[in-house]
């Protein structure tokens, strides 16, 4: 395919640059949105004058047939192209004549590959809510569901306190919740239409870019021709979301591996979501969940890709810049992957509700609440706290638990111990009476429970009007 701006050139490219340049492998996937967007254009420049009607008739019509046929697969894209823009742009001028070379009038690649990537980005923004609404209406459900099961809570990954199953859900919905956020702001930052920016300093063109905004549901025009092609913010806002999105995914993915293990044991994941081990008959392995934390790593890389190709550049576009797209769709396809097989493998995910007890009772998780019966006895946290501290020592030594020491016991460390210890210290009664807003009590988790579904019935409601 000849080059569209090979006027000033004496010779062809060499063909080593050709391969190295040529982005169409990978910005053919921004095919609809370009069509789309020079739809808008050329309707604008019509309506403007700037093309008679019936060059812009031509023009529309001929990027209709060339949509209607990529959208049916009967395209062929030819990889000669030097990009999905040049492409659109010779076939549109091989099948009409004249009127196609008309298109790019007042316009130049740099702004018109900002408007593709902005519109691909507002699409990706929405798929990847959808995702996490998908995650989180399930934990919704297992919020509910667990809300009674008792287990134990974790800090340095020693046992810490007792708290229920639901409860641990609800957090990892208040990250997945957060991440929506994230994608809405994403949303909002890419929902600004650049074209009129030209190459760097707009055009003398009469555009009516308000008018390409409508056309193309843009909320607003950017507010400067530099900044308008040399901004790539809109997409360092979506890879840190998917960063972190990610992070959240693997930090579930991480416990989830660890409660498979035989010493846990307090999950087993069913076997759709399991692997098995080539040479090892016995094993059961998590692949999907370490898979998750592993492609974590490959969405912190396309952000710290895009960070630092663009910390360097003078404005306003540079060719350096070419480099966003493998970086957004990488992050973009990785999530689309993780998130919906987690989802399945998490509603899948069997969760040994007696196991979780029975290790809810080991390791001292009711000392403090030894310690806040004291308190409640008059005593000072600080005394309650070693008083507690010194029967946790004893038991240890004598492998006990808090609840089998007989009150004399109780009372030579503390005369304040009474016969209702025993019910204060039971796991239930350390779970329930945690019953404050974010507390893990039962009602604590069901009343989060409900205030996230009116979150997300809102926010799913947001989504599609
Ligand atoms: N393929 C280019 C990109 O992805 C399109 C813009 C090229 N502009 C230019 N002046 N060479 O960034």
């Amino acid at each position: 395919m000849a080059k569209l701006w090979a006027g000033r050139f004496e010779k062809p490219t060499n063909a080593l640059l050709d391969d190295f340049q040529s982005s169409i492998p990978f910005d053919q996937r921004m095919l609809e949105c370009d069509i789309t967007g020079s739809i808008a254009h050329a309707t604008m420049l019509a309506e403007q004058g700037v093309l008679t009607q019936a060059d812009g008739e031509r023009i529309v019509a001929g990027l209709m047939e060339i949509l209607r046929e990529y959208q049916a697969g009967t395209l062929v894209v030819d990889m000669g192209a030097e990009d999905v823009h040049m492409f659109v742009e010779a076939l549109l001028t091989e099948r009409i004549g004249e009127a196609g070379k008309r298109l790019h009038t007042g316009r130049s690649r740099n702004d018109q590959v900002a408007l593709d990537v902005r519109m691909y980005a507002r699409g990706a923004c929405i798929h990847v809510q959808e995702l996490l609404q998908k995650l989180l209406s399930l934990l919704l459900e297992l919020g509910e569901k667990y809300a009674t099961t008792i287990m134990a809570g974790y800090t340095h990954l020693q046992k810490a306190q007792p708290i229920t199953l639901g409860f641990h859900m609800m957090a990892y919905f208040q990250m997945f919740k957060r991440d929506v956020v994230r994608f809405e702001h994403a949303y909002e930052e890419a929902d600004v239409m650049p074209l009129g920016s030209g190459a760097l300093a707009g055009t003398t063109y009469p555009l009516n870019r308000e008018r390409v905004a409508e056309l193309l549901h843009f909320s607003a025009v950017t507010d400067n021709a530099l900044d308008g092609v040399s901004d790539r913010d809109f997409l360092l806002s979506f890879l840190s979301a998917a960063s972190v999105c990610m992070m959240h995914l693997s930090r579930f993915c991480e416990e989830l591996i660890l409660w498979s293990t035989t010493e846990f044991g307090t999950a087993v994941m069913d076997d759709g979501f399991s692997t098995g081990s080539s040479i090892m008959p016995q094993k059961k392995n998590p692949d999907a969940c370490e898979l998750t934390r592993g492609k974590t790593g490959r969405v912190y890389g396309d952000l710290m890709a895009l960070l630092t190709v663009m910390k360097g550049l003078p404005l306003a576009y540079n060719k350096d810049m070419q480099e966003d797209k493998e970086a957004f769709f990488d992050a973009y396809d990785t999530l689309c992957k993780c998130l919906p097989t987690f989802t399945e493998m998490l509603r899948t995910t069997e969760f040994r509700t007696e196991k979780l007890y029975e290790s809810a009772g080991l390791g001292f998780t009711n000392a403090t609440d030894l310690a806040d019966y004291l308190v409640g006895k008059g005593v000072p946290f600080r005394d309650a706290h070693h008083v507690s501290g010194s029967l946790v020592g004893k038991c240890v030594h004598e492998n006990r638990a808090l609840c089998d020491l007989s009150l004399e016991e109780l009372r030579a460390a503390h005369p304040a111990f009474e016969e209702d210890i025993y019910e204060a210290i039971s796991l239930e009664s350390c779970v329930n009476r945690r019953r404050l807003i974010g507390g893990p009590a039962p009602e604590a988790v069901l009343a989060s429970v409900k205030r996230g579904n009116e979150w997300l019935a809102k926010h799913s409601g947001e989504q599609e009007a």
